[in-house]
């Protein structure tokens, strides 16, 4: 078994990827890194200040007062500090998501948080999520993930949770705010959403959370040496 590892989970929103990265991190012992949650924060903070997230240079000039933190509870949720303030819930917010996807095609914002994420990948065993990690993030990672399912599979899923946070939105909404996001992760010129060379591929629109959660616990534990 290797003394440090790292698995990356990339894929489109609503494949399951955090809340399947999570239990797996716990059931291994190792920590999950949120790198959406990192580039949600950035959104956030462009959306505070008032800027416009696809004015790019703009959004460069307002990097060097950003001082994004995280830290991980015991039960290894993480958190996001902006600027010192706990941001976990407010990056959640519906209209962050698109103010992260719009920063996020920006190269200097990849540039401003890859190394603090490449660091994390050095020190400790990880299982990372976002749209690049096993592209560009971690090429060397121990396992890599493609978690994908059928957009109206993932528009449910996102309704159910939004529903659950109590910030409802209806079906089509959702849907559509799916697709256009999907599009632009996966259209950008820098770190586009695609699967790695060799990226396992798992669809997860026919699996429930169990049967997800098993089959990625297998892959990584052959690939590890578990
Ligand atoms: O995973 P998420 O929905 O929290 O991510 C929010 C946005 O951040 C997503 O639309 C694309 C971007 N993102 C990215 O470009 N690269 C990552 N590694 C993670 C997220």
């Amino acid at each position: 078994m290797k003394k440090i590892y790292s698995v990356a989970v990339d894929g489109p929103s609503g494949a399951g990827k955090s809340t399947l990265a999570k239990a797996i991190a716990r059931e291994l012992g190792i920590v999950y890194v949120d790198t959406g949650a990192m580039y949600r924060s950035i959104g956030l903070h462009i959306r505070e200040k008032g800027i416009d997230p696809q004015d790019a240079a703009a959004v460069i000039a307002a990097l060097p007062e950003i001082h994004i933190d995280m830290d991980y509870s015991d039960d290894g949720t993480q958190h996001m500090y902006l600027g010192g303030r706990d941001v976990s819930t407010e990056i959640r917010l519906p209209e962050i998501s698109m103010y992260a996807s719009h920063v996020s095609a920006i190269p200097q914002v990849r540039a401003f948080l890859m190394e603090m994420q490449r660091s994390i990948a050095r020190e400790k065993s990880v299982i990372m999520d976002g749209r690049d990690i096993g592209t560009v993030v971690l090429p060397d990672a121990d396992v890599k993930i493609f978690l994908f399912a059928d957009v109206k599979v993932r528009a449910l899923r996102r309704m159910k949770e939004l529903e659950e946070r109590g910030t409802p939105k209806s079906y089509d909404e959702v849907l559509q705010e799916m697709e256009q996001r999907d599009y632009q992760d996966s259209h950008r010129e820098t770190a586009p959403l695609r699967p790695a060379d060799d990226a396992i591929m798992v669809d997860t629109s026919d699996l429930d959370f169990a049967g997800s959660r098993d089959l990625l616990l297998d892959v990584i534990k052959g690939s590890v040496g578990q």
